[in-house]
């Protein structure tokens, strides 16, 4: 049997809360990673708060280098996405392909190579980034040591995850395996063409590209790690934690099938849209802005998939927060997906790039998307991996949910105010042809706006406190799923 033909069905999925010491499966490195996950979410988060109060105060940090502006910014960029989002990623995946594919990961040892490993790059760049090492390519900026190193953790984690789909019990492959395999196979060709660098020494290299052919290949690595790992590595958590959650099935398995080969074939074309206005030839630009309208046909039919599974369970919604969670994430995702190909268009982007819409426009996506179904799903999933029926607090859930909405509301119409502000302010002139505001002016404008942002970032950091303090209290209440060696023991 196909894909195709595959009924309509949800997750294969397990039993609701089996408090079992079973080794069917390895939920330790599943807990393992959602701890991470919250962890490096407070982590990121606050250093984005940090730098959001730094645009609003500029002196906050006495001029100390390694807490300036300049090297903190990476150091949010690459906790929030690689840590945060990449933790959530992992732990989440090996949750999902053991669950539909019906049996245990592949190797036990792999699996806590690739947890580790993957730490040990966590560590690396939380300590080279504020030193100021960074080879100058945006989130690619680690240097080529730890690129290595990057690479050997991704290239074991796709044994992982492939490998434990070859062993599989089911006959055919749930969609969200597609996608988390797009994500592992896409995100490990682009971090290794991105950085093809000569060394000149141990923490400086020089990439193999210049020019123009430099920036094509690092918009082509900079889209398609929102392509891929900002997207379709999320929408593998949505096609399993949406309808698990739900428990209904997924609005039509034939429309996902559909959704995964139009997003894979659209998406890599998109990148010129980070180059409108540049020394790229123009047919590129135009192809680049051609190829995101077209990409919102895939994006929206892949989030009303997501939506309509709820068709007939919407009173759920009424007191199941990690719903909507769920839910609200993925209205997030229609905004961005919808925006992102507006900017495209040239004539919008000559007044968006450069302004904070471009900011507002990235966490509508990472805020409200990414952080959302994460949270959500990382909600869902835990009471069953340490083997009680339900998170500690529900009320703390709901809390959450209210406290992450608000921030983000906040954050982002703060954003597109102060970004449509800037544009139109920077391109204001007089009869004459002088400019009418000198671009203190249109800062002095953005000023109030930056502390709303902060406002919406603490709220949003607020709720992962509250979120850390449920997971510790569940996981309290519950078991840590024990190692492979002594479950023949327990
Ligand atoms: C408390 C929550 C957060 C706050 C307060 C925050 C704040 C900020 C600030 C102040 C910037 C710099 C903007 C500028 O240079 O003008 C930034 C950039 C960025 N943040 Fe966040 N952030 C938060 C959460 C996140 C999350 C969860 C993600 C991803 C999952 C994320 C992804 C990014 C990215 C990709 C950029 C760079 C955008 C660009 O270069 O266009 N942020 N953030
Ligand atoms: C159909 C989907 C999308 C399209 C066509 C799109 C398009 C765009 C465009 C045109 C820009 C501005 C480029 C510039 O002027 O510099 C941009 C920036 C960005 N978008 Fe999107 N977007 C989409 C979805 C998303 C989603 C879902 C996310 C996050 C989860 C996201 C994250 C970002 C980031 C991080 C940047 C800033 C890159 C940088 O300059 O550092 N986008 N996008």
């Amino acid at each position: 049997m196909t894909v195709l033909d595959a009924p309509p069905a949800a997750p294969v999925a397990t039993t609701a809360s089996p408090p079992r010491p079973t080794a069917a499966y390895n939920d330790r490195i599943v807990v393992q990673f959602s701890l991470a996950t919250v962890l490096w979410g407070i982590v990121g988060m606050s250093v984005g708060a940090l730098i959001a109060a730094q645009l609003y105060w500029p002196d906050l940090t006495y001029g100390i280098p390694w807490l300036s502006y300049g090297r903190l910014r990476p150091l949010h960029t690459n906790a929030v996405i690689f840590a945060f989002g990449g933790s959530a990623l992992m732990g989440t995946s090996l949750h999902v392909v053991q669950r539909t594919c019906g049996v245990r990961l592949m190797s036990d040892r792999l699996a806590s190579f690739v947890f580790w490993g993957w730490q040990l790059v966590i560590v690396s760049a939380a300590v080279t980034l504020p030193m100021g090492l960074t080879q100058g390519k945006e989130y690619a900026e680690l240097e080529w040591p730890i690129d290595l190193l990057i690479a050997v953790v991704w290239v074991a984690y796709g044994v992982l995850f492939f490998g434990t789909i070859a062993k599989r019990k089911t006959p055919h492959i749930y969609v969200a395996n597609w996608f988390y395999g797009s994500f592992i196979i896409a995100v490990g060709l682009l971090h290794i063409v991105n950085n093809i660098a000569i060394p000149a020494g141990a923490f400086k290299s020089y990439s193999v590209y210049s020019g123009t052919v430099d920036a094509m290949v690092q918009w082509w690595y900079g889209h398609n790690a929102v392509g891929f790992f900002l997207t379709a590595g999320f929408l593998g958590m949505m096609y399993y934690f949406v309808p698990k959650q739900a428990q209904r099935p997924i609005y039509s398995y034939r429309l996902s099938i559909v959704h995964f080969w139009a997003l894979i074939a659209v998406y890599m074309w998109a990148g010129p849209h980070h180059l409108q206005y540049t020394a790229l030839p123009d047919w590129a630009q135009s192809l680049g802005m051609v190829f995101s309208l077209i990409l919102l046909a895939p994006s929206w039919g892949g989030a009303i998939n997501g939506v309509l599974t709820l068709s007939g369970v919407w009173h759920k919604l009424r007191t199941d927060p990690i719903l909507k969670f769920l839910v609200v994430s993925l209205s997030f995702y229609m905004m961005a997906t919808f925006e992102g190909p507006m900017m495209s268009i040239k004539t919008v982007n000559s007044l968006s790039h450069y302004t904070d819409w471009t900011i507002g426009h990235v966490h509508a996506g990472a805020l409200g998307w990414v952080a959302m179904i994460t949270i959500g799903s990382i909600y869902s999933m835990l009471p069953r991996l340490v083997g009680v029926e339900a998170m500690h607090s529900t009320k703390a859930i709901d809390t959450h949910f209210w406290l992450h909405t608000v921030g983000v509301v906040f954050y982002i119409v703060a954003m597109w105010i102060a970004g449509v502000t800037q544009g139109l302010m920077w391109r204001a002139t007089n009869a004459d042809g002088t400019l009418t505001y000198s671009f203190v002016e249109a800062l002095n404008a953005t000023y109030p706006y930056y502390l709303i942002r902060l406002g919406g970032g603490l709220l949003v950091l607020a709720g992962m406190l509250l979120m850390a303090w449920n997971v510790l209290k569940t996981l309290g209440a519950g078991r840590m799923p024990l190692p492979a060696a002594r479950m023949a023991h327990a």
